[in-house]
């Protein structure tokens, strides 16, 4: 089988699907004819596999159109910095028309890009056409660009070259540029100071940048024009981007634009031993619960009062529904998401409860109501505890051992206020007469939820009603409406 270049480029470089890679071949062959029709140069990019960048994997260009590009640029790495309009298309899966983008090769073209998509509609590749602006046409105002007033802003500097410093010397970016013998010919404040810095040196103008910076010499020698390195020297970890301007084939010189990225590295690599380490405390208070589980457990096996029996159950399940928070938590697939699904708590907690009901039958339904509910650690242990005291009631007095009946748990949500239903269509209570298990929910409603607790009336069985506020603590998405039994 003989495999096309864009085929090969997809392979190679993409986690694009046979599939996606046709549905590419597909536009790609008509590239010719839109090139011709708009007398302009298409491309199509696609997004490389565990990069930000893309490459070029398909071209074409109107044989009578003025040349842009002096070689073929398929194959070429495409960077987020240079072609902002091909990245928004991938981002946004919109349009993008940028007048006055300027090229990898640093010309001035008219650029629009739209998104290739599959059939799930995910942005598999961009079309890109772009045509040159020639000089003498004046300024187009129809598009938006990503930057504008070129032409305001080289008049404004074009008049008092002196009175005024220049754009690159306001930036924290290290500017340099060297002349075609590598000879340093022009350097920002930041890059003066960089310079002076990383070589000792204070005669720094017109020297050989190779001996200025050797650490240089790799990127001067990588054959690309237009290339990103990421490079760590010193302890300093720096961003290069190197454009090689040229006329023609003849090399005029190389701009080198720098960012210290050092103190944002380390920045990133402290917020993720923060997030390792907080994993790591969840860790051990879910096995610390489950030692504290065991030893009751141990407990229980070495005989005891057989009316003691019930107050180590209760026990125990509180444990289990304060250690189900830390098992969400540490289930968590983002390793900084901290916070807990309530509606994923209550079917853990409260159908584990029914399970180990064997002498009753009962139907538990969870009705979410269309809410999303996440909450902090702290918050998602008083309700896991809440929950388990109150549906534990359920169980527990509400139906007389052998028979069946149904437990409901429902969410409500208005703007300000989230509701928690318990019903049960048992025998209902009589008096309540607080024990230590309202005892809790009573507390941790009012102290932790800053919330209230109350029973409404119903003809058969008990009805629970939790009301907090919601919170910074507290959020809710609302979802498609389902029903969970
Ligand atoms: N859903 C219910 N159906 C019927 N009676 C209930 C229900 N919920 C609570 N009760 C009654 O209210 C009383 C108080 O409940 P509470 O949870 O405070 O104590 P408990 O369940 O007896 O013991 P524990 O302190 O272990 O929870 C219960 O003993 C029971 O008589
Ligand atoms: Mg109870």
């Amino acid at each position: 089988m003989i495999e096309s270049t864009l085929e090969q480029l997809c392979n190679l470089y993409t986690d694009l699907t046979s599939e996606e890679v046709e549905i590419l071949k597909n536009v790609s062959s008509t590239l010719q004819l839109y090139a011709d029709l708009n007398n302009a140069y298409m491309f199509i990019d696609c997004k490389m596999r565990d990069s930000e960048h893309a490459i070029v994997v398909a071209e074409a260009f109107s044989k009578s159109s003025e040349t842009i590009y002096e070689n073929s640029v398929v194959g070429k790495i495409v960077f987020d910095s240079f072609e902002p309009g091909v990245f928004y298309s991938y981002r946004t899966g919109k349009k993008s028309l940028n007048s006055h983008a300027v090229t990898q090769e640093g010309k001035s073209v008219d650029q629009s890009v739209i998104p290739i998509k599959n059939k799930m509609h995910q942005v598999i590749g961009v079309l890109i056409s772009e045509k040159e602006i020639f000089k003498h046409l004046p300024f187009s105002d129809s598009h938006k660009n990503v930057s504008f007033g070129q032409e305001e802003l080289s008049a404004i500097f074009s008049g008092s070259p002196n009175e005024m410093p220049m754009i690159s010397d306001l930036l924290m970016e290290i500017f340099l540029l060297t002349d075609k013998n590598n000879r340093l010919i022009y350097a920002n404040p930041a890059g003066v100071n960089f310079i002076t810095e990383m070589s000792q040196m204070n005669e720094i103008r017109n020297q050989n940048i190779l001996e200025l910076l050797p650490f240089i010499q790799p990127i001067y020698d990588f054959k690309e024009d237009v290339f990103i390195f990421d490079l760590t020297v010193d302890r300093k970890n720096l961003i290069v981007k190197k454009v090689r301007m040229r006329d023609k084939e003849q090399l005029k010189g190389t701009l080198l634009i720098i960012q210290d990225v050092t103190e944002l590295r380390t920045k990133e690599k402290e917020l993720m031993m923060k997030s390792v380490f907080i994993k790591e405390i969840h860790h051990r208070v879910k096995n610390n619960l489950q030692t504290v589980a065991s030893l009751l457990r141990l407990q229980m096996r070495k005989g005891f009062p057989e009316e003691s029996k019930v107050y180590f159950e209760d026990t125990l399940n509180r444990i289990y529904s304060i250690s189900s928070v830390y098992e969400i938590i540490l289930a968590n697939t983002d390793a900084d998401d901290e916070d807990v699904n309530i509606i994923e708590l209550t079917k853990k907690v409260s159908s584990t409860m029914v399970l180990n009901e064997i002498h009753k039958k009962i139907n538990l339904i969870i009705q979410t109501n269309g809410n999303k509910i996440l909450t902090t650690s702290r918050k998602a242990v008083s309700i896991a505890l809440i929950i388990n005291e109150l549906v534990q009631n359920s169980l527990k007095h509400a139906f007389p051992e052998d028979s069946h009946g149904e437990i409901e748990v429902s969410f409500y949500s208005s703007k300000d206020f989230l509701e928690l239903h318990i019903f049960d269509n048992g025998v209902g209570i009589s008096k309540p007469k607080s024990s230590l298990g309202l005892e809790i929910v009573h507390n941790l409603v009012m102290n932790d939820l800053n919330g209230e607790f109350r029973y409404l009336p119903v003809e058969q069985g008990t009805h629970a009603v939790i009301t907090f506020p919601i919170s910074s603590e507290v959020v809710i998405y609302y979802e498609k409406e389902n029903t969970d039994s």
